[in-house]
């Protein structure tokens, strides 16, 4: 390799042009997946406090929100259900009229070129808050994969092009899989949360879904954060369980299993930048300490040039329309 002064990284540095015709990773608006919170009804438009633009919203709402986002570009929605009522089953999650089924089947009316990706999990829906149905105070696992199953169905007739696990019970791949495949649902895929971690940032999500545990934590089913190699189990499990494509959660603090379930399996890589990254970087911009738009171009970039395929981001319309621009 040649060294200086022959060696003058800065010469291809001097102007926009030249950085430009040498960057490595870019970022598209394509590539970029909005989450939304919906509700039943209509005309509703509630702030998320803790998520300073996020709001919860019902359907007729969501659909001005899914335009802003299709006119920017934006790749995907991944919808998130806030149900009225909810039980120790978390029945209301295969309800084939509840809010994320009647979202998703607005969105793909109105705007067919968005995806349409549904989260997949209980917790939202569970009057206790786990992620599974409880058996002597613990999650379930095998007795939660059919009701996975029975909402993954119901978001695949629904129109969704993915549904999306985010549970963490062993098995739930597999389960969702021949479920949508037996019900005429073969070419629905299935994005898994494989690398999700028991994470603190997950925080103003909670209050956004209110889907916080009443009782205990998620350690016992979400990763240990220190765990890599587990995480690679994990990721290969449901590769052999049919996973179409694998979600790390959170992004910004995992960027080493983004790189490494890329370059050690392959498959198409989505990273969740979660609610407390996009709460973090909107407090800190509130007070003046750091500058929003170029910090959360950043922070995108560097999912990206972990091997992020595509990043679920709360910025993601506002990014887009930055990208844009
Ligand atoms: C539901 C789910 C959570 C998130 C996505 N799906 C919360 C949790 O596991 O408690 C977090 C997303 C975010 O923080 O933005 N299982
Ligand atoms: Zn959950």
């Amino acid at each position: 390799m040649a060294r200086f002064p022959n060696y003058r990284p800065r010469r291809l540095r001097r102007t926009a042009a030249l950085r430009n015709l040498v960057r490595e990773t870019h970022l598209a608006p394509s590539q970029l997946v909005l989450p939304v919170f919906v509700r039943d009804g209509g005309k509703v438009r509630r702030a998320v406090g803790s998520m300073p633009g996020v709001n919860q919203t019902s359907v007729d709402e969501m659909l001005r929100d899914a335009e802003a986002a299709a006119t920017a570009g934006v790749g995907g929605i991944i919808f998130f259900g806030v149900p009225e009522s909810k039980d120790a089953t978390g029945s209301s999650a295969w309800d084939d009229k509840g809010a994320v089924q009647l979202g998703v089947r607005a969105v793909k009316k109105e705007f067919p070129d968005l995806v349409a990706i549904t989260d997949v999990c209980m917790c939202e829906y569970t009057d206790h808050g786990h992620c599974g149905i409880l058996r002597d105070g613990e999650v379930d696992n095998d007795a939660t994969l059919e009701l996975l199953s029975r909402a993954a169905l119901s978001h695949a007739c629904a129109g969704a092009d993915i549904v999306a696990p985010s549970d963490m019970m062993d098995g739930r791949v597999q389960a969702i899989r021949t479920a949508l495949d037996d019900n005429d649902c073969s070419s629905v895929a299935i994005l898994s949360y494989a690398a999700k971690y028991a994470s603190a940032y997950y925080g103003p999500f909670r209050e956004a879904a209110e889907s916080a545990p009443k009782s205990g934590d998620r350690r016992g089913y979400q990763m240990d954060p220190g765990n890599a190699e587990e995480a690679m189990r994990e990721v290969r499990a449901d590769i052999d369980e049919g996973a179409d494509a694998i979600m790390v959660k959170p992004a910004g603090p995992y960027l080493d299993i983004v790189t490494r379930v890329k370059s050690e399996t392959g498959y198409p890589v989505a990273a969740y930048q979660v609610s407390g990254e996009y709460a973090m970087i909107c407090a800190a911009a509130e007070r003046g300490w750091i500058d929003r738009e170029r910090v959360m171009m950043e922070s995108l970039l560097g999912i990206r040039r972990a091997g992020a395929d595509f990043i679920v981001t709360y910025f993601a319309t506002e990014a887009a329309r930055q990208l844009g621009r």
